[in-house]
């Protein structure tokens, strides 16, 4: 699998490696840790939600229980819940009813980008590497994307010239997406001059962004700053969240936040938020009740906020993180120069440069003879630019098996390094 395939491929050909290879040490999915999952005690929460949206209601707390198992409110019943979350914990100030409760924060970027992209003329603007839940779900629509091949810092400049082109030929540059937290894949961030030019450009602009921020709260270091939603003075950003990797991915709760007016009208933002409900009527009516109810029930016990919750996973990933990357200076030091990686402040996910290209013959080769699994930047990418470079998750791997599997990583390297044709490559 190359970059220019289909991004459709990539979850089989991950799923494919993972099955044709269960011994190997898997640095390829981004998964959270189990370490920490209390899924009965979390359940248990249920009644409290319960008693919660009883009160609300006026309603007995058996009337509440026959509501909660019933189909429900297409944009959700944990909107007032969420709304103080991320203000307790993300600094955002919103109300209920800017926010669209949706299955994964997966749903709001399938929901956004139906709804946002009407006619053949407009073009979807990412960051390249890119998660591919973006521009996988683009493909499905047909939707044409834009890679902004470039460092972080460069975003804006890169944006310009891309915006200019598509103008040129006569097409709609209609959205950006971006991670500007601890980017999947690269681990990147975005900072927040860049983050305020980019609102800017994107206001003038017209071009709605849509913030993905599945990793905010997972920082192991330096200041946090300040998410695109919370700086935005335009109403030009939507917001993407998720409890995936807050609390567990199997209860598929996320959401989405519109500003109060988007584009400076408090219309657009009702238009755009009620052809998304339509939509989201049509595609899964609503998102699980009960699936709200555990997180709803969570978010009460712990006082509207997560960061008690995450504190235990968040000093584990940090360890991983650093476990990784003494890993990696101890087993590539011999190679400065010429093999690189980068130090993420946060998130699941590092980047490794080589000196020869890992695609997906590579992996193969690596799963299969050296048992470990580690995924292709190739894979996100839209051009050839990341053919050199992995990706390294941090999230679901224990210390002892990151110090075996970047040892193996380090035994398929040094046998790549010592072919004649790489070192012709040189
Ligand atoms: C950047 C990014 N966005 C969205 C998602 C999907 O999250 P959810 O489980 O809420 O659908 C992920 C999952 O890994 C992700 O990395």
């Amino acid at each position: 699998m190359q970059g220019s395939s289909s991004r459709l491929d990539v979850m089989n050909f991950l799923n494919e490696m993972s099955g044709n290879f269960p011994n190997a040490i898997s640095f390829a999915s981004g998964r959270p840790t189990e370490q920490f999952f209390a899924l009965a005690h979390w359940m248990a929460q249920f009644p409290l939600f319960a008693r919660h949206f009883a009160a609300a209601h006026s309603l007995s707390e058996e009337a509440a229980v026959n509501v909660l198992s019933q189909y429900g409110r297409t944009n959700g019943i944990i909107d007032d819940l969420i709304a103080a979350q991320v203000g307790l914990d993300e600094g955002i100030a919103c109300g209920r009813e800017q926010i669209i409760v949706t299955a994964g924060c997966q749903e709001a970027i399938e929901l956004c980008l139906r709804a946002l992209f009407e006619s053949e003329r407009d073009v979807l603007l990412v960051r390249s590497p890119a998660y591919i839940g973006i521009t996988g779900v683009a493909e499905l629509h047909g939707i044409e994307v834009a890679g902004l091949s470039c460092a972080v810092d460069d975003t804006l400049a890169f944006l310009r010239a891309a915006v200019e082109r598509l103008e040129g030929e006569g097409k709609r540059p209609r959205a950006l997406y971006l991670v500007p937290d601890f980017d999947n894949p690269t681990g990147a961030v975005l900072s927040r001059a860049a983050r305020l030019e980019l609102i800017a450009f994107c206001s003038e602009k017209s071009i709605t962004v849509l913030e993905d921020n599945p990793y905010g709260m997972f920082r192991y270091e330096g200041e946090p700053i300040a998410p695109m939603f919370a700086l935005d003075q335009a109403g030009c950003v939507v917001y993407l969240g998720t409890y995936s990797k807050t609390i567990c991915p199997a209860l598929r709760v996320g959401f989405a936040i519109f500003p109060k007016q988007l584009g400076g009208s408090a219309e657009r933002t009702q238009a755009l938020m009620h052809k998304i409900s339509q939509i989201k009527s049509l595609l899964t009516c609503n998102t699980s009740q009960v699936s709200q109810a555990i997180v709803g029930g969570l978010l009460l016990s712990e006082n509207g906020s997560l960061k008690r919750l995450v504190e235990g996973s968040v000093d584990l990933y940090r360890h991983n993180r650093d476990t990784m990357l003494a890993c990696l200076e101890e087993t590539f030091k011999k190679w400065e120069g010429r093999i690189s990686w980068n130090r993420p402040q946060g998130g699941f996910f590092l980047t490794l440069s080589l000196p020869f290209k890992f695609l997906g013959g590579e992996a193969a080769s690596c799963a299969r003879d050296y048992g470990v699994l580690a995924m292709p930047l190739s894979f996100f990418a839209l051009d050839e630019e990341q053919d050199y470079c992995l990706r390294l998750a941090f999230s679901n791997v224990t210390p002892e098996r990151i110090e075996e599997g970047i040892g193996r990583l380090g035994r398929f390297v040094e046998q790549r390094m010592a072919t004649p044709a790489e070192r012709a490559a040189d």
